[in-house]
C-alpha cells in the first residue's frame, strides 16, 4: 500500500517525466554519478543482465548498452510518464511499471542490480534493500548510489543516510558491502554489495 509521501515522489516524476531529459541537472549531478556507478561495475564483472531500479527515462541502461551491448536490460520505475519516455528512447531494453520495495523479478534472476539518485524517494527503504537482496543471483552485485550526509544531519531528511547507515541497510538485507566510493557531483556516495555465493 502506497504511503501519502510516496505517492507525492511519484507524482512529482509524472510531471517532470516530459522534459526530464532536458534537465540542467542531467550534465551536473546524473551524468557523473552515472558514468562512476558504471566504471565500478564494469571492473566487477561483465553481466548477463542488469536492472536498474528507479530507472526514469532510461538513460544509465542507455549506457550500460554500450558498456555491454550483449547484456540484457531491465528497468523498473513507478512513474508512467518517465516510464513512456524510457520506452521510446531506450528500444534495447524492457521496462516494468513497478517499485523498489516491489520488484516484479523473480528471486535470484538479476546479475547487477543499479540504482541512481532514486533511493530517497522509496518510502520503505529496508524493505527495498531486501526486495534487491531477493532478486540478486548469489554473487550478483548492487551499486547504490544516492545523496549522503553526515550522520548528525540525517535527522532532517530522513531518507537521506550517512556511509555508515547505508552499509548497515546492505548488512540487514544480506548483502556484503565491498566498498562505498565517492563523493561524486560532491553529495552522492555509491554503496556496492554483493549478495554472498552459497
Ligand atoms: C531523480 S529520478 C532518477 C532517475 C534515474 N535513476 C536517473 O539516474 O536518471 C528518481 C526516480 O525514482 C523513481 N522512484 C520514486 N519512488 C520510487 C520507488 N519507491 N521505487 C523505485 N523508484 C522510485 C521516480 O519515479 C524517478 O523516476
Amino acid at each position: 500500500m502506497k504511503d501519502n509521501s510516496s505517492t507525492l515522489d511519484v507524482e512529482l516524476f509524472e510531471r517532470w517525466g516530459p522534459t526530464y531529459e532536458r534537465s540542467w541537472m542531467q550534465q551536473r549531478l546524473f551524468d557523473p554519478v552515472h558514468a562512476a556507478v558504471l566504471q565500478h561495475a564494469a571492473s566487477y564483472f561483465q553481466p548477463a543482465n542488469v536492472l536498474d531500479i528507479g530507472c526514469g527515462s532510461g538513460r544509465l541502461l542507455r549506457k550500460a548498452h554500450v558498456y555491454w551491448p550483449e547484456t540484457h536490460l531491465l528497468g523498473v520505475d513507478p512513474a508512467q510518464k518517465m516510464l513512456e519516455v524510457a520506452r521510446k528512447l531506450t528500444p534495447e531494453a524492457h521496462f516494468y511499471q513497478g517499485s523498489g520495495e516491489a520488484l516484479p523479478l523473480e528471486d535470484a534472476s538479476v546479475d547487477l542490480a543499479l540504482s541512481t539518485i532514486s533511493f530517497h524517494h522509496w518510502h520503505d527503504q529496508a524493505a527495498g534493500v531486501r526486495e534487491v537482496a531477493r532478486v540478486l543471483r548469489p554473487g550478483g552485485y548492487f551499486l547504490l548510489a544516492d545523496f549522503t550526509a553526515p550522520a548528525w544531519l540525517t535527522w532532517l531528511y530522513p531518507r537521506v543516510h550517512s556511509t555508515a547507515q547505508m552499509r548497515a541497510l546492505f548488512e540487514q538485507a544480506g548483502l556484503e558491502v565491498q566498498a562505498q566510493p565517492g563523493p561524486v557531483a560532491r553529495f552522492v556516495r555509491i554503496t556496492i554489495g554483493t549478495r554472498a555465493s552459497k
